[in-house]
């Protein structure tokens, strides 16, 4: 049932999985425009959790936008926005 793929940590359209250990806004600046078909994000809460530091409200709003910014442009499909999570989707084949 499963084959074996190679697992790899840098973003190559041709990788079938990609794990990337890092900041998710450095992986998004190495993908072509859009070449992806789904994109879901779990962003942080910015409410001082023990995983995250907390950010300045403005601060914390322009990195999201950022990287909001970059997923979009990564995309090829619609956006929506379902409770918490952003998940973003295309219909092409
Ligand atoms: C709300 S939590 C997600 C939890 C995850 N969905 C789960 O169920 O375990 C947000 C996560 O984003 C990570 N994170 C924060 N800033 C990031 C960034 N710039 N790049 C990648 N991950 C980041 C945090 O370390 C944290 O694990």
């Amino acid at each position: 049932m499963f084959d074996k793929r190679k697992i790899v940590e840098e973003f190559g359209l041709s990788e079938h999985i990609v794990i990337y250990h890092g900041d998710c806004l450095e992986l998004l600046k190495t993908i072509p425009d859009e070449s992806l078909k789904l994109v879901v994000t779990s962003p942080p809460y910015n409410i001082g959790k023990e995983y995250e530091r907390r950010l300045k409200l403005e601060s914390y709003l322009e990195q999201q936008a950022a990287v909001i910014r970059e997923s979009v442009r990564c995309f090829l499909g619609t956006v929506a926005s379902v409770g918490r999570l952003e998940i973003m989707w295309t219909m092409a084949p």
